[in-house]
């Protein structure tokens, strides 16, 4: 005997409480918390239950054949492509691209042969159909619609030709005419996703979910889909810049760390393969405060300039801001700068900025966001050429960091000639001019030889 009862979840987290208040006592969200309806009991277990199916191990043995849309920063965020059977959400702020990356990318999987489905709760066929022809789609075999109740739309993929790939604009839109809850509730949104995620594993059909995600970063409502699902990307990007970032965050197939670079233009998201020199593009010459960072996002090296401003200020506890880094970490190394360093930082206020709208969550960018800081509050620029990694600990020594080779060699190709980075570290030799630093210290020194005595506040 199913039996229902009441219960109330915040739409904002997913938490449940026995009754309703205002507020939700998880994550602070106000007026959160709705009524929702939960069926439990059903067969009461045991006896009456279809025993499951057991395999084993080497019945799937062969290698499963990933599903490329030929878009190569997509397919290598994915891992290679999408794992047939596999359920993707893809997250993102409205307006950043999402439904455009995913009509491209349906239109060169269905190009490619693979069935795809590409199923819109937000606009009507003609739309997607206009918008298509704006993006110079050529793809005749892919099957638009536009529908929002899931049992349709379960339906429609079960009729032959059955869809391989089917992509679902967004979670949001749909529901489910089992409940009685709003589309866009948590409610909906989990019993939505569970039944795509039920179809992709019995049918062997990859789902791709799209999903909006709230300003505090979380895909608004449903972080409840984040673990139903195998892979969960980001399309990060800011309106005022033209470039956008595909961010893999997990991944049960590929890796996590890897992000894809595109750029938006008005025939829609082209691949950036050279994405340094996209973000090092917007660099004027030789100013102070600037500081270039050889980074690595997943398999690839990236070089972002990072940039320091350093302001006398009035206040009591003068600002402190930061774009596209950790705040936490400027301010460790703004410590360390002060106490091991002997850096008067301390009444400026300090802005910190990562060139282009890019996010940096690499430790190595510790020593570029010093040399950053040293530059800005000498007015010395970082001499030209040169680009700085390494990671800085407490007591203010420099920590040698992965993958040395790859980060000189991307900075050699961007004609970069001299590379400052942690002593200690293994790096094979070129014919780049390499500044060993063993402790912040001899950053310090190291500007200092180039009259940037003021520094200091002991001579
Ligand atoms: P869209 O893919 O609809 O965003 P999302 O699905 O994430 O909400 O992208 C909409 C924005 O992209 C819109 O502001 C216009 C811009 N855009 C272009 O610049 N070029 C294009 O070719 C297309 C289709 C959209
Ligand atoms: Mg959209």
């Amino acid at each position: 005997m199913a039996r229902s009862s009441r219960r109330f979840v915040c739409q904002s987290c997913g938490t449940p409480y026995f009754k309703w208040q205002g507020f939700c006592a998880a994550c602070g969200s106000d007026n959160s918390i709705v009524e929702e309806r939960a069926v439990s009991g059903g067969r009461g277990g045991r006896n009456k239950a279809t025993p499951i199916a057991f395999t084993t191990l080497d019945s799937k043995s062969e290698t499963v054949a990933r599903l490329r849309s030929g878009i190569g920063e997509l397919d290598r965020v994915l891992g290679e492509g999408l794992v047939p059977g596999s359920v993707v959400l893809v997250g993102g702020d409205p307006g950043i691209g999402k439904s455009t990356l995913l009509l491209q990318a349906a239109a060169r999987w269905a190009a490619g042969g693979i069935p795809t489905a590409y199923i819109s709760g937000e606009e009507a066929t003609a739309q997607i159909g206009m918008r298509a022809a704006r993006l110079g789609l050529d793809a005749p075999q892919l099957r638009i619609a536009a529908a929002t109740e899931v049992g349709e739309i379960l339906a429609g993929l079960n009729e032959e030709p059955r869809p391989r790939i089917a992509i679902i604009d967004s979670i949001q839109t749909m529901f489910s005419d089992g409940l009685d809850s709003a589309p866009g509730t948590v409610a909906q949104v989990r019993a939505s996703a569970h039944a795509f995620v039920e179809h992709a594993k019995r049918n062997e059909c990859s789902i791709v979910l799209v999903g909006h995600v709230t300003k505090d970063g979380q895909i608004a409502g449903p972080r409840v889909v984040e673990h139903m699902v195998d892979a969960v990307l980001y399309f990060e990007g800011d309106r005022g810049h033209q470039f956008r970032i595909l961010r893999g965050v997990k991944n049960r197939f590929g890796p996590t760390d890897e992000i894809g670079v595109f750029e938006m233009t008005d025939k829609g998201l082209m691949e950036v393969s050279n994405p340094s020199s996209l973000f090092l593009g917007e660099r004027e010459g030789e100013a102070s405060g600037g500081a270039v960072f050889a980074g690595i996002e997943g398999s690839r090296p990236l070089l972002v300039e990072i940039q320091a401003l350093a302001a006398p200020s009035q206040q009591a506890t003068p600002r402190r801001a930061v774009v596209g880094w950790d705040s936490g970490r400027l301010a460790m190394i703004i410590a360390v700068l002060e106490t091991r360093c002997g850096l008067a930082v301390g009444a400026n206020e300090i802005y910190l900025n990562v060139a282009g709208g890019l996010r940096i969550g690499e430790p190595a960018a510790d020593l570029a966001v010093a040399a950053a800081l040293m530059s800005s509050l000498s007015d010395l620029p970082v001499p030209a050429g040169t680009v700085i990694f390494g990671e800085i600990g407490l007591s203010g020594e420099v920590r040698p960091v992965g993958q040395t080779d790859a980060r000189i060699r991307e900075a050699r190709k961007l004609g970069f000639n001299r590379v400052v980075l942690p002593a200690g570290g293994r790096y094979t030799k070129t014919d780049m001019d390499i500044v060993e630093i063993d402790h912040l210290r001899d950053l310090l020194a190291w500007f200092a030889t180039r009259g940037a005595d003021n520094l200091l506040e002991r001579g």
